[in-house]
């Protein structure tokens, strides 16, 4: 990627640092607020050799897909600065309502996936660097869009804009990535959680009905009946309401699928 030509196109206050090859955007990010770097900083790579994905699972990073982390600086604690992740749903979700040209078949899946058509289109891991009063000092978003390319051996059945007709290069993507970041980023400081909330609650699949929460030791059935206001999912348990508040979520196949 050029960076000069990039860098004009990101939003007022933001900067992009472009990388060929990294081991991971995240990685880079964590670096960068290490050696003291000024935050507000995106970092993109063509592809990542060591690519991270949520609950130390790989995230595959072949050229083709964008790539991204977003280096914050954090004054917020540790739970208040966790929104974040919901925050980033966003702006991914209004990313691919804008390549996909409609928002008609797009939905959010807890904690912060996207999905098209049923399948995961993008990956988001928060990730912190720096402790210092309790609170981490820098926040990273670390954001995978599938724009040419899936993992065929998902956990979660993936696509890629490619196949749903949409051929978009990870410049053009991280222009509009960073636009709707900025402008949520915005949203959140000024009113804080409740209108990202709304608005995701709005968006996601499976609310009111039953799910399945995988966890490292246990898989749990419930109805999905609400998003706390830290984030975590309450679900609906025969035995009772359970906060969840890390897990992979999946849907019931039913009867007509
Ligand atoms: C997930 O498992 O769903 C989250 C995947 C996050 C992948 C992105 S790609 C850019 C950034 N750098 C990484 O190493 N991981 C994130």
């Amino acid at each position: 990627m050029d960076q000069k030509q990039i860098n004009s196109q990101m939003p007022e206050a933001y900067r992009l640092r472009a990388f060929d090859v990294l081991d991971s955007t995240n990685k880079e990010a964590i670096r960068a607020a290490e050696k003291g770097e000024a935050a507000n900083l995106w970092i993109t790579a063509e592809s990542q050799s060591s690519g991270k994905g949520r609950r130390g699972r790989e995230w595959i990073s072949s050229e083709g897909n964008l790539f991204c982390s977003l280096l914050l600086e954090n004054k917020k604690d540790a739970l208040t600065a966790s929104q974040l992740s919901f925050v980033a749903a966003l702006a991914v979700y209004d990313t691919a309502a804008e390549i996909l040209g409609s928002a008609e078949d797009i939905q959010c899946k807890w904690p912060n996936d996207i999905l098209v058509k049923n399948q995961k289109i993008s990956g988001i891991l928060l990730e912190s660097s720096g402790f210092g009063n309790n609170a981490p000092e820098y926040i990273i978003i670390g954001i995978g869009l599938n724009l040419s390319s899936y993992p065929k051996e998902a956990l979660y059945p993936a696509v890629d804009f490619k196949s749903l007709g949409k051929d978009t290069t990870p410049k053009e993507a991280i222009g509009i990535l960073a636009k709707y970041m900025a402008e949520y980023i915005r949203l959140w400081h000024k009113e804080g959680f409740h209108p990202i909330r709304k608005k995701w609650l709005k968006q996601v699949k499976g609310q009111g009905s039953e799910i399945i929460v995988k966890l490292p030791s246990e898989e749990i059935i419930g109805c999905f009946v609400d998003l706390d206001l830290t984030g975590a999912l309450m679900l609906q348990t025969d035995t009772g309401l359970r906060l969840i508040t890390a897990g992979d979520v999946f849907f019931p196949k039913l009867a007509t699928d």
